[in-house]
């Protein structure tokens, strides 16, 4: 996926869109017996905040995330959760449905649903026989 496309997103649906998108998906997050017991924090809501200023800035705004958090290195950071291939199928349901609930306009959405997938199976660190 090439800068322009990325960047075309936060063009197109900007910070309130993305807004809209982590606050529809972590609402689905904190009620999820798989995914749930997985974070850490009791309150969901710094886990939504990094995941939000991550998209932003992956998408074309501004760095806010690397100012708070430096390089992402996301596969590293995701290494003590179990995340198999049903927490990732269940993460990307979240998200389609997160997806349609902000009413994400396209070609934005298919952006985004293609990174998504993407960037879901990378993170899967743990195989069952
Ligand atoms: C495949 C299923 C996934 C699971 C089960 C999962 C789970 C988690 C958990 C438990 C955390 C820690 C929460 C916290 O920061 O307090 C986390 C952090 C994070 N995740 Fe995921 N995640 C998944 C996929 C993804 C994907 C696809 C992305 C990117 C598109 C992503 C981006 C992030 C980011 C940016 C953080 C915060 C990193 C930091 O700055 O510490 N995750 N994730």
């Amino acid at each position: 996926m090439n800068n322009n496309i990325r960047s075309t997103v936060y063009e197109q649906i900007g910070e309130a869109g993305f807004e809209r998108l982590i606050d529809a998906f972590y609402r689905r997050v904190a009620s999820d017996p798989v995914l749930r017991p997985m974070y850490p924090e009791e309150d969901l809501s710094g886990a939504a905040r990094r995941l939000r200023l991550f998209l932003i800035q992956f998408f074309g705004g501004p760095p806010t995330y690397a100012d708070e958090r430096g390089h992402p290195r996301l596969r590293m950071r995701h290494g003590p959760f179990r995340i198999d291939q049903v927490a990732r199928d269940v993460w990307m349901t979240h998200m389609r449905a997160a997806l349609d609930e902000a009413a994400i306009p396209e070609p934005a959405r298919s952006t985004l649903l293609d990174y998504f997938e993407r960037t879901a199976t990378h993170m899967i660190n743990t195989y069952r026989p």
